[in-house]
């Protein structure tokens, strides 16, 4: 932080700046922590499920009452209804990469601040998604079950499969992981469309262009072609040292709040074993990455000596997802399955608490006189 004029502070990146208050999540980046609305990542991950977490971080944001089991109704309900939005799917938006045709499919979407337009946000991710995808490699889309759980629809939807018990945990268990992550870049964007008193389907379009970026939720896909770059285990250290030797980024490695390894990345690891045990993913992908994970983390320490340098989410979402069937290039789009529910959140709380958001900037351009000096002087 450096002062620009008397009393006010600039920071670069709003890094350590604190702009609101919440009681959705806590990530501590010291000790490698992530708590969701009072329970630890550990605990959840693994146990609880899509709508669960909807129903923790949504509690006490609406006006109508909730349960877990209206939530999965009323997601199975608006999954069947959103289904029909399908049909307005044309060639520009097939042409366009997933998380750009997403986006523009929930652009129809009507605003709204109540629980029925956060619940047809959600159920719209599921059921869009997958259709997308299908549309892409030239398949009829399947139409949503509305008995079913959003994880298991979800998977039924994309592959035409009935997907196994451990499937449908290893997606809930990624959505619950990537349910809500403190003030990040998207749901910052959220909180900023929100605090304009614009409707949540405002915050989630908003907050969806923040994430595609590679430097937030864009970086999973990249992950796995660094893998199938590298190949073999052997060949791990030369692919690093010589990415790292051309001033490149490792995707998957680093992040602004966390010193210590991302508690995510264990989560996920932990739901990609129990898939390895099933066999839906090859053992041999998964010792490549944890050999990749130990040279890299050594080599970044070794460059970096005065910055942690960890493994970050994305890392190990990349093998979740392919493991499940999922093609690369829609993974920002099935994390923005999971965050939707922490953008809802994060939107309801700044807009039933918070004030309008509005930051300084500093003006650093030429004054008038200087400017008309310049003109005299060309
Ligand atoms: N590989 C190599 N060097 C890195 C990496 C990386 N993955 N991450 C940070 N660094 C280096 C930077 O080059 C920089 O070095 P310099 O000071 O010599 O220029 C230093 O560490 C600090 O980097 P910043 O960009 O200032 O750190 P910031 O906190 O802003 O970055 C970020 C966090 C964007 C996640 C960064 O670590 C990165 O680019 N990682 C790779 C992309 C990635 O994995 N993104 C997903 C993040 S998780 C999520 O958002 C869901």
């Amino acid at each position: 932080m450096f002062p620009v004029k008397e009393n006010v502070m600039m920071k670069n990146g709003l890094e350590d700046v604190v702009a609101a208050e919440t009681v959705l999540s806590d990530v501590d980046g010291e000790a490698g922590r992530l708590i969701i609305r009072g329970a630890s990542l550990d605990d959840l991950a693994g146990s609880a499920t899509f709508e669960d977490t909807a129903l923790r971080l949504w509690d006490g944001f609406f006006e109508e009452p909730m349960s877990a089991a209206t939530l999965k109704t009323a997601l199975g309900r608006a999954r069947a209804e959103v289904f029909a939005h399908i049909g307005a799917v044309d060639e520009a938006i097939l042409s366009l990469p997933p998380v750009d045709a997403l986006r523009a499919l929930l652009a129809r979407l009507p605003d709204g601040d109540d629980l029925r337009t956060a619940v047809r946000l959600a159920a719209a991710t599921a059921v869009f998604l997958p259709a997308l995808l299908r549309l892409q490699q030239n398949r009829l889309p399947i139409a949503p079950d509305a008995t079913l759980s959003q994880a298991a629809d979800t998977l039924r939807m994309l592959t035409g499969t009935t997907p196994s018990p451990a499937q449908i945990a290893a997606l809930d268990a990624y959505l619950v992981t990537i349910c809500d992550h403190g003030l990040n870049a998207s749901t910052f964007t959220s909180r900023v469309v929100a605090s304009t008193g614009a409707g949540l389907a405002s915050s989630v379009l908003a907050a969806l262009s923040a994430l595609k970026g590679p430097l937030h939720g864009g970086a999973p896909g990249p992950v796995l072609d660094m893998l199938d770059e590298i190949g073999t285990e052997s060949s791990a250290e030369t692919w690093l040292r010589e990415t790292l030797g051309r001033g490149e980024r490792l995707m998957g490695f680093g992040h602004r709040i966390y010193k210590v390894r991302d508690p995510r990345a264990d989560a996920l690891k932990a739901a990609l074993q129990r898939l390895a045990e099933e066999g839906t993913v090859t053992l041999s992908r998964v010792k490549l990455a944890e050999v990749v994970e130990r040279v890299a983390v050594a080599i970044l320490r070794e460059r970096k000596p005065d910055r942690r340098l960890d493994v970050n989410v994305e890392f190990y979402t990349a093998l979740l997802l392919d493991a499940l069937g999922f093609p690369r290039e829609s993974f920002t789009g099935v994390f923005a399955l999971g965050r939707t529910v922490g953008w809802i959140a994060h939107a309801r709380e700044q807009a039933m608490n918070g004030r309008l958001i509005r930051p300084r900037s500093v003006y650093v351009g030429p004054q008038p006189d200087q400017q008309r000096s310049l003109q005299r002087a060309v």
